[in-house]
């Protein structure tokens, strides 16, 4: 029997763990995902499981599980003081249950100050209850009680943080809250369907042909892209993103280290930038617009997304003029908060950051100056952008990105604090298919970027790995093609007592998404010796969309890392074989009714629950690992550098704890479960590995006379585009048919 992960959880962080849920990783590496499968076995967890998925189910609506009812009836949070650890986290909550809470159906928001306090209340509750049974009795309270988004951002957000439940696989959040994932005719069609069921038709399962915005509006060339700023995967990951993340979670109050916070912040922004700009450039768009707060903002958004309340997602019209917008500029100061100011704090924020780059050192609260070029300041920049909790100073420094979203948002003022329509930037869910949130993000990059140009360049001895030589890199044909996936968007429709208990109505978004054919690659590396050594593989670009070749100092910020990995070099030749299932990113999410019915088989006993390792934390599809290429092909190129390995070292973490964990960052690399929350993903779905800097060696300008060294390469990949058809032809077929 292999490791046990568990075991080695309770020896590092001595958690008093009831249970040992994960037992045994099996074997072999799970070809789809670079996790290895895990199975549980453990009967009561399967319960508490099942429990907590029947939550998820038809959120939007009132339960009709007669114990969620019977228990959000007799139970009471204020007479169960003693269950909770945090008393007074609980009298807070109370304070704000009494003086009333966002109600049922209105819009939740995390970006208005006045929900996200109630979501934090709520999100402390469940994460300080003692134990499974007051966690899921206070749950069920809230789902009978609580707005429907508050309680599903909390409780998920929650599930997740805890000890005991953070290896409960969430169920996909397009099926649970399909309104944020499809467009109004597809809701809309779906609902139809199911007011004919309901008045006697006999047919009870529907399938919609779902399509992308562009479908019903030309509104501007870019949302051509629109298969990647809304695909299902891609925005599910963002959204995940955030749960592990979110942006207000002191992390030291939930004992998660990540210790390097800020610059994780500023790698996973810089990544998905980079993403989305090879899949720009797939598409013969170029540079990712700039804008300027006081000028005409090119790219307009419709959303055609509707809140399930019937209110329509606000929408931008091309070339609009930002301090114009009357609702978010010169308005009252009241319960709005400090949104009508955003236009000012956003020029404000954005230029005291510049300042602090320019001046190297940031003032805290107090006054005292924090020097920003020290080994950690990086870290530092990362968290005063971000605006979390570690920000030195969020009262000069501010919390840009949430007044950058209600700004570029084009989100209205409310009247009232509960009946807000917030914009699509305004939820994770939504954010990544408004192209202002591209530009908003890349203006960011830039600013991190405007600090490391004041770092020297690597030299050719830091970047050297002595007698070590990449001799040669092979990569299989590269085919990207679209094939269809059905999402079960039920819980969309609205259901009675007596038809959510048959079960019988079932409706699925039938949608085209990016793939790609699964390929290898491989790479000869000659050592004079054997050591250790850490592998980073990378897609960039190599021309401009007008076919120039693109400087690699400018290039370097268009790199995206896809696989990143230890390895034992042996004295001589070495071939290197990795595949694309290997990296770290994911598979789709199993489906709801799939883990409850793995869950419910599990109870029983007549199966074993198993699952995709994946799944218990965020990763980019694996779908999208390729940018789409063309028909007769799209060039871009793989870099590859092999260096010394370098054990991590762990910020503010005395010695005896570094070598606690250096063991563990051992036995991951021969091939353990992940464990989220001691190994914090990174980027894409890179996993901390080693002591670089996240990036490296992309992260510094290039100077190009000392960047080619022997142990790294360039290989110029081809991308082909095929339709589904062709894609498992013949190679010799493929490459005559790429005619025009
Ligand atoms: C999506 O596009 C297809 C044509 O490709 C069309 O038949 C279908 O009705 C569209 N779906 C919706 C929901 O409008
Ligand atoms: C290509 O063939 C493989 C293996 O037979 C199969 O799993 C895959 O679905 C096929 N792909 C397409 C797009 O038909």
């Amino acid at each position: 029997m292999r490791f046990v992960l568990i075991a080695l959880l309770v020896g590092i962080c001595s958690l008093a763990l009831a249970t040992p849920v994960v037992e045994d990783v099996g074997g072999t590496q799970d070809v789809y995902t670079g996790y290895h499968k895990y199975k549980i076995s453990n009967k009561d967890y399967l319960k508490q499981y099942k429990d907590v998925l029947t939550l998820f189910r038809y959120v939007h609506q009132p339960t009709y599980y007669k114990h969620h009812v019977d228990i959000a009836k007799e139970y009471s949070i204020e007479s169960n003081l003693g269950q909770y650890t945090n008393t007074q986290a609980v009298k807070e909550f109370l304070y704000y249950y009494r003086h009333g809470m966002l109600p049922k159906d209105e819009v939740f928001s995390v970006f208005y100050d006045y929900q996200l306090k109630q979501a934090i209340a709520l999100f402390k509750i469940l994460y300080y209850a003692k134990d499974f049974d007051t966690f899921y009795k206070t749950a069920c309270w809230a789902r009978y009680y609580l707005n429907q988004g508050l309680f599903l951002y909390s409780f998920s957000v929650a599930l997740i943080h805890r000890h005991d439940t953070y290896s409960m696989v969430l169920p996909p959040i397009y099926e649970i809250y399909p309104y944020y994932f499809f467009n109004t005719e597809v809701i809309q069609k779906a609902q139809q369907y199911k007011q004919l069921w309901t008045t006697g038709v006999q047919q009870n399962v529907y399938t919609i042909y779902s399509n992308y915005s562009g479908w019903y509006l030309n509104l501007h060339p870019e949302q051509s892209l629109s298969y990647f700023t809304e695909d299902i995967g891609v925005n599910s990951y963002y959204y995940y993103y955030n749960l592990y993340r979110p942006f207000w979670l002191n992390h030291e109050e939930v004992e998660i280290n990540t210790y390097y916070r800020g610059e994780e912040f500023y790698y996973f922004y810089q990544q998905l930038v980079a993403r989305y700009y090879l899949e720009r450039l797939s598409n013969d768009y170029g540079e990712i617009n700039t804008y300027d707060y006081d000028d005409a903002f090119e790219t307009g958004y419709y959303p055609s997304l509707r809140y399930p309340n019937g209110l329509e997602f606000p929408e931008r019209s091309n070339w609009v003029y930002f301090f114009t917008n009357y609702y978010n500029h010169k308005q009252s100061y009241s319960f709005k908060g400090q949104y009508p100011f955003s236009y000012y704090k956003v020029n404000d924020y954005e230029r005291r950051i510049r300042d602090a780059i320019d001046l190297g050192y940031v003032y805290t609260e107090t006054g005292e100056k924090l020097k920003l070029f020290e080994p950690h300041g990086f870290n530092t920049l990362g968290n005063l952008i971000e605006g979390n909790p570690h920000s030195p100073n969020t009262r000069f420094y501010g919390y840009l990105q949430i007044f950058a979203r209600h700004l570029l948002g084009y989100s209205y003022q409310p009247l009232h604090e509960y009946k807000i329509a917030p914009s699509a930037l305004e939820h994770f869910e939504t954010s990544l298919r408004d192209p202002a949130f591209w530009q908003l993000y890349k203006r960011l990059i830039l600013y991190f970027q405007k600090y490391k140009y004041y770092l020297p360049h690597y030299t050719y001895d830091e970047l050297v790995f002595p007698g070590v030589k990449i001799e040669s890199v092979w990569v299989d044909r590269l085919v990207t093609y679209f094939d269809y996936y059905n999402t079960d968007i039920t819980n969309a429709v609205y259901v009675n007592h007596n038809e959510w208990e048959h079960n019988n109505f079932e409706v699925y978004a039938r949608q085209y998404r990016l793939n790609h054919k699964p390929f290898t690659y491989k790479i000869n590396v000659i050592s004079d010796k054997p050591t250790q050594a850490v592998v980073r593989v990378f897609i960039g670009p190599k021309y401009d969309e007008y076919g120039r070749f693109i400087h690699i100092d400018e290039n370097r910020i268009n790199f995206v890392e896809f696989d990143r990995f230890k390895y034992e070099l042996k004295a001589g030749q070495n071939v290197i074989e990795r595949n694309s299932h290997q990296t770290y990113y994911s598979t789709d999410r199993t489906t709801y009714k799939q883990l409850y019915q793995y869950a419910f088989a599990g109870v029983s006993g007549t199966q074993q629950f198993s699952t995709h390792g994946s799944e218990v934390y965020y990763a980019f599809p694996n779908r999208f690992l390729l940018p789409k290429g063309k028909h007769g092909g799209q060039t871009y190129q793989f870099y590859v550098i092999v260096s010394p390995y370098k054990a991590p070292t762990l910020f503010g973490k005395k010695q005896q704890e570094q070598k606690q964990y250096q063991a563990v960052y051992d036995k991951l690399h021969e091939g353990e479960v992940y464990d989220y929350f001691k190994f914090p993903m990174v980027g894409l779905g890179v996993q901390w590995l080693d002591a670089y800097p996240l990036g490296y060696p992309f992260d510094r300008t290039i100077d190009e006379y000392n960047f080619y060294v022997p142990n790294s390469y360039f290989y110029d990949v081809v991308i082909y585009h095929k339709h589904s058809e062709e894609v498992n032809k013949s190679i010799y077929y493929d490459d005559t048919t790429h005619t025009l």
